[in-house]
């Protein structure tokens, strides 16, 4: 075993800095005469992007499995399986003498229009979190590093290396940093990644609130944080932010800048020496991993066609799904020759294999006649000479099958989206396709939501295929043919139009600054909340079966909140073919202090079911899924109540409601202070106490000044409610024994007491 103090103390101030800050584009220092190696990082996250020269921060990458993106991936809601790919990518990461591999990315869909949707999971917390979770445990049980990214509130690309996030504590702890916060307690990644904007004010890459306070003191995180490429700009104060290694390298002056800052005294030593540790620990451990060797280019590709097919969404079938035996197919879209199954910028892949779609529909589709036609051009341009073709190919076919990517240039890294429509050609091919037949099946290849109210009604059937990964043409023909029964939910909600989504008035910000002002209410917890319409609701996909929910039960109807709960409910496949059924289970608070949504996920599982087949799904619901973050508390608390637990197939469709009693075994201190309300005083259980002998004779003073209230039409008592005791109490003057003051400073003394 190496000493690492021991090592530290043995190091020159010139070796801790230049440890702290990369080597080259994708390596840390090594220090020879200490026997400590350098550490090699490649993107990320859902293939390995290893560039064979470790100087070049863009350049062909050497082939690795390009898996399904994180879109496609969460919509599977299958955290065992999410493992299996994370035990892939360490394997090839491995081969390609990689130690850490730059993902995941749990960054939320704060608005469907962010580029770098498809590289996160969800706009759901709960859900992103379990994802990221077992996609780290998956890559470390092989000895392999990751970098949980982009810490914290980095939800857009438009100015994100400038661009501060303005977000209220509580959504923050709710929506932006839980998913952080699952994976860095359930599977404690190697490595965190700051990200590049500023929250509220300060760079994250100096946030000593973000990166010391909360992730490594409050969450014990043990890792190191390293800077997204090119977030650090002040490294002295990013050193004291809690940022401990500086990416990409080499940087002299940084090196130079930290040894004069523990030279002069402006940093302790103890602070280098702290990042120093933590780099350090990962390396040995990262060298415990032997690399070298090859990985199955086969068997990486079969999985990522598992993957693919597990994520694809069946958002529509009006009962043409599965293909049976049409004898004339009409193959209809660039996307079905060309496959579209990755985004742009840093986690863009070099492929192994890559399934021609087209290819693949013909070998399960054995004795149909397949014509195609290209329908669009790659690209954004018009020519309605493809769409005329395309349409006199499908009016003579059984059923048109429709490929349709998104131009791929539309969803990258570094720049949002502009709309969440489809090419203006794609939208009038799908129209004049469908005019002419109308069975016809959408397949839609693109890393998040796009508008469909133009052109949804005229199709038979809409399968969300997703960013799906090099194998993703297979698990096309997979989900088309029923030899998988798509199985896949949605992870984000699909809107009707885009002014219809929650941040749209505040996004993309400007001067330098977001504002989260829809706060806590994004995705299903803002259409829930505004009851706004939606196209596909958060958790829908159908299947070629179907399901039944009966017999929930509930632990117990009584709980305490530290105990927790568990959840059952009976699920059959009531249909004719073997299927997967995602089990969703929300919680819906009757009353709260706080407003909180209408319902948050807070479990979910999946299960395979036979035809005829009957299972008992088991949830467990702790402390946290009950507790909301109370920013006058600093923490999370539960309050004493009635709850539903709401157990469904998608956010939109609850099966079963078990209401239940929540006793909060919290015993919080009195927030009232001088400007606390009358109303305050009174819901507060000491206040009310202590308030309680002066509140009758304060109330009828107060009606014999103002009357009812009659002449000023209102109730005085009502009027009364909603001002500072020590207002109230300042109009009563003469007729108070003592100064309204030491009066209120009397009873809060009584309530810090009790
Ligand atoms: C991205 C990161 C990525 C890094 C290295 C940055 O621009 O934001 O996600 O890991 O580059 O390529």
């Amino acid at each position: 075993m190496t000493d690492i103090n021991d090592l530290i103390k043995q190091m020159t101030l010139e070796e801790k800095a230049a440890l702290c800050t990369g080597a080259s584009s994708w390596t840390t220092t090594p220090i020879e005469r200490l026997g400590l190696p350098e550490l090699t990082v490649s993107d990320g996250p859902h293939g390995v992007r290893r560039v064979a020269n470790v100087s070049d921060l863009i350049s062909t990458s050497l082939p690795a499995t390009s898996f399904p993106t994180a879109s496609c991936m969460a919509s599977t809601w299958d955290v065992d399986l999410i493992h299996s790919l994370g035990q892939a990518l360490a394997e090839e990461c491995i081969a390609l003498k990689v130690d850490v591999i730059l993902g995941p990315g749990v960054n939320m869909k704060r608005t469907p229009l962010g580029g770098r949707n498809f590289e996160y999971y969800s706009e759901d917390p709960y859900l992103a979190g379990q994802m990221a979770a077992s996609f780290i445990t998956g890559v470390q049980s092989k000895g392999v590093g990751t970098s949980l990214k982009h810490f914290a509130a980095n939800n857009q690309e438009t100015q994100r290396l400038t661009i501060s996030s303005e977000v209220d504590e509580r959504t923050l702890r709710e929506i932006y940093l839980p998913a952080f916060e699952t994976a860095v307690k359930k599977a404690k990644p190697w490595t965190v990644m700051c990200a590049y904007n500023k929250l509220n004010g300060t760079y994250c890459s100096e946030n000593y609130r973000l990166l010391v306070e909360i992730l490594k003191e409050e969450w014990g995180y043990e890792g190191f944080v390293v800077s997204d490429w090119g977030a650090v700009h002040d490294r002295v104060a990013s050193l004291k932010g809690g940022l401990d290694l500086e990416m990409p390298g080499p940087r002299d002056r940084r090196v130079k800048s930290v040894a004069e800052a523990v030279r002069s005294g402006e940093v302790d030593e103890s602070v280098l020496d702290e990042s120093v540790r933590r780099i350090m620990r990962i390396v040995f451990k990262a060298a415990e991993t032997s690399k070298g060797n090859s990985f199955d280019i086969n068997a990486h590709h079969s999985l990522a066609r598992r993957i693919a097919a597990e994520g694809m969404v069946l958002l529509k079938n009006d009962g043409i799904l599965p293909l049976k035996d049409q004898q004339h197919i009409a193959v209809i879209g660039h996307g079905a020759e060309d496959a579209h199954f990755q985004g742009g910028g840093s986690s863009h892949i070099n492929p192994t294999l890559v399934d021609n779609p087209f290819k693949e529909l013909q070998k399960l589709a054995k004795n149909a006649e397949l014509t195609y036609s290209e329908g669009y051009p790659a690209g954004s341009t018009f020519d309605q000479k493809l769409i005329d073709a395309a349409v006199i190919n499908a009016r003579s076919a059984d059923v048109a099958l429709l490929y349709v990517a998104l131009p791929d240039s539309i969803e990258s890294e570094g720049y949002d989206r502009s709309n969440l429509d489809l090419t203006p050609q794609e939208v009038s091919l799908i129209k004049a396709v469908t005019a002419v037949q109308p069975r016809t099946v959408v397949i839609l290849n693109n890393g998040a939501p796009v508008v469909m109210g133009e052109w949804i009604n005229g199709t038979a059937a809409v399968v969300e295929a997703w960013m799906m990964g090099q194998a993703g043409g297979g698990a096309i023909a997979d989900v088309l043919y029923g030899k998988v029964n798509p199985s896949g939910k949605l992870a984000e909600t699909f809107p009707l139009k885009l002014v219809d989504t929650p941040a749209q008035i505040n996004f993309p910000g400007g001067n330098g600054e977001v504002r989260y002002g829809e706060g806590l209410f994004i995705g299903y917890r803002y259409y829930d909340a505004k009851e706004v319409p939606v196209q596909f609701p958060f958790g829908h996909g159908m299947s070629y079966t179907t399901f039944s929910y009966t017999n929930p039960k509930v632990s117990a109807v009584t709980f305490k909140d530290k105990d927790g709960l568990t959840v059952s409910v009976d699920v059959t496949n009531t249909g004719m073919v073997v299927g997967k059924e995602a089990v969703q289970v929300y919680v819906h608070d009757h009353k709260s202090e706080l407003v909180r949504p209408p319902k948050e996920l807070k479990a979910f599982t999946k299960v395979e079911l036979q035809p005829g087949e009957t299972r008992t799904v088991t949830l467990a619901l702790d402390f946290r899924a009950f507790a909301y973050y109370h920013p006058g508390f600093q923490q999370w608390i539960t309050e004493n109540g009635e709850v539903d637990i709401l157990i469904g197939a998608s956010s939109a469709d609850i099966r079963c409601i078990q209401t239940v009693k929540l006793e909060s075994s919290l015993d919080l201190p009195s927030l009232l202070d001088r400007e606390s309300t009358v109303r305050e005083w009174m819901e507060d259980r000491r206040g009310k106490l202590a308030l309680a002998p002066l509140f009758q004779q304060m109330t009828a003073q107060i009606k014999a000044a103002f009357g009812g209230g009659e002449e000023a039409g209102m109730d005085t008592l009502g009027f009364l409610m909603d001002m500072p005791l020590l207002g109230v109490l300042d109009f009563q003057g003469s007729a108070l024994p003592m100064p309204p003051e030491d009066l209120v400073d009397g009873l809060l003394a009584q309530v810090r007491q009790n």
